[in-house]
C-alpha cells in the first residue's frame, strides 16, 4: 500500500532559529520515516514582505542549507523550491474562481494587519498587499498540487490548512468527484511554543530569537541576552518560571534535567552558571549540524542544483493534478 503525503513549507523571511527547528524541522523530518515527504521553500510567499532580492537570496540559501543539515535527505524527501514549480500558479489561479473573498476576509493574518491600522488609526488596508490578502490561495495550491493528506503546521497556519480543505471540497463537490484530496493539518501537542530570549514566543517579529548555528562565541553572547530575575547566585530559584531552564530543557535528558532542577531549588545555581550551561549543551547539540550548514553555505550553486532536481520530480506530480483540473473545467 502507498504510503501518504505529508507536506509543508516554511518561508525564507528570517534567519532559522531555535523556535522554527523545534516547531517546524524536527517533527516534519522525523514524520518522513512514515510518510512520503514533500518539503519546500515558500519564497513566492516571502515576497509579499522581503523586496530585498539579495536578501531574499540569502534567506533561500539559508532557509534551505538548514533543512539539509538538520538531516532533509533529499534522496528520499522531495525537497524544492516554491517558485521552481510553475504549476503552483496555474493552479492557483484556478483556485481563485473557487475562493470566496468572504473567506479570505475571515483569514487571520489579514485580519489582524487590518485590526492593527485600525487601532493606529490608518487606513484599514495600509500596507497590506494582494499577495497577503491571498495569501490563503497560494497556500491552497502548494498544498493541493501534491494531493496531500496531512501539514504539519504551528498553530497559526492552521486555519491556511483548514482554507485549503474548504477549496478543495468545493471544487469536489462542484465537478462531483474526487478531484483533490481533503488535508489535514497536524499540529504536533509535544512540541510547545518555544520562548524566546524575552519569554515571549521565540519570533524573528519580537527580535529575541536564537538563531541556529551561530559560531560558538557569539551563541554564548546571544544567551547572555536571556532575561532573569534579579536573584542572588545562592537565592533558591523556580526552575519552572525561568526561561533560561525552559531552553535548557528542550537539549537536555531526563536525568540532566532533573540535577539541574534540584540545583535551581537548592540556591545552587546562579544565573551566570546556568546560562553557561545553556551555552554549552546548545553548542554541542549543533556542532555536527553547524559543520555541515556552513559547508553547504559556501557553495550556493549546490544547494541550487539539489532544489532544482527536487524541482524536477516535484513537477511531474504537479502537472498531472494540474491537468486533471483543466480537464475537469473545461480548459483542457
Ligand atoms: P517567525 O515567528 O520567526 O516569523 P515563522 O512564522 O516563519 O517564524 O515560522 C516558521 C515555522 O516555525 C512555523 O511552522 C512555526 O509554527 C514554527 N515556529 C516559529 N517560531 C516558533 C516557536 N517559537 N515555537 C514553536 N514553533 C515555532
Ligand atoms: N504559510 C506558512 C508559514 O508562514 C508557509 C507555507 C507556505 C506553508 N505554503 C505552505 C506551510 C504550505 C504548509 C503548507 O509558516
Amino acid at each position: 500500500m502507498s504510503r501518504k503525503i505529508c507536506l509543508t513549507g516554511i518561508k525564507p523571511s528570517g534567519t532559522p532559529h531555535i523556535g522554527n527547528y523545534f516547531g517546524a524541522i524536527k517533527p516534519s523530518i522525523e514524520l518522513a520515516e512514515h510518510y512520503d515527504s514533500r518539503y519546500f521553500i515558500a519564497d513566492y510567499h516571502a515576497l509579499n514582505t522581503i523586496k530585498d532580492s539579495a536578501l531574499l537570496k540569502e534567506l533561500t540559501h539559508k532557509l534551505a542549507a538548514t533543512w539539509l543539515a538538520c538531516g532533509l535527505d533529499p534522496e528520499t524527501m522531495m525537497f524544492y523550491r516554491q517558485s521552481d514549480v510553475p504549476e503552483t500558479f496555474e493552479l492557483t489561479t484556478i483556485l481563485m474562481a473557487f475562493t470566496s473573498k468572504g473567506l479570505m476576509n475571515r483569514a487571520h493574518a489579514y485580519k489582524a494587519s487590518v485590526q492593527e491600522n485600525t487601532l493606529t488609526g490608518n487606513d484599514p488596508d495600509a500596507g497590506i498587499n494582494m499577495g497577503l490578502f491571498t495569501y490563503p490561495v497560494l497556500m491552497a495550491a502548494d498544498i493541493l498540487l501534491f494531493n496531500t493528506n496531512i501539514v504539519p503546521v504551528g498553530k497559526d497556519q492552521k486555519q491556511h490548512v483548514e482554507i485549503s480543505a474548504d477549496i478543495a471540497q468545493s471544487l469536489n463537490h462542484i465537478y462531483g468527484k474526487e478531484l483533490l484530496t481533503v488535508p489535514k493539518p497536524v499540529i504536533s501537542e509535544t512540541t510547545q511554543v518555544i520562548v524566546g530570549l524575552d519569554g515571549r514566543k521565540m519570533s524573528k517579529s519580537y527580535d529575541n530569537v536564537i538563531p541556529l548555528f551561530l559560531p560558538s562565541k557569539k551563541l554564548r553572547k546571544i544567551i547572555t541576552k536571556i532575561v532573569t530575575n534579579s536573584q542572588e547566585i545562592e537565592e533558591p530559584k523556580d526552575p519552572d518560571s525561568s526561561h533560561v531552564f525552559s531552553l535548557y530543557k528542550l537539549f537536555a535528558t531526563p536525568e540532566e534535567q532533573t540535577a539541574a532542577r534540584e540545583r535551581y531549588l537548592a540556591g545552587d545555581m546562579g544565573w551566570g552558571h546556568a546560562k553557561q550551561e545553556l551555552f554549552e549543551i546548545i553548542d554541542a547539540h549543533f556542532a555536527p549540524m553547524r559543520e555541515k550548514y556552513d559547508l553547504l553555505m559556501e557553495d550556493p550553486a549546490h544547494i541550487d542544483s539539489i532544489l532544482k532536481e527536487g524541482a524536477e520530480k516535484a513537477r511531474t506530480i504537479a502537472a498531472a493534478t494540474v491537468q486533471r483540473l483543466r480537464n475537469a473545467v473545461g480548459i483542457d
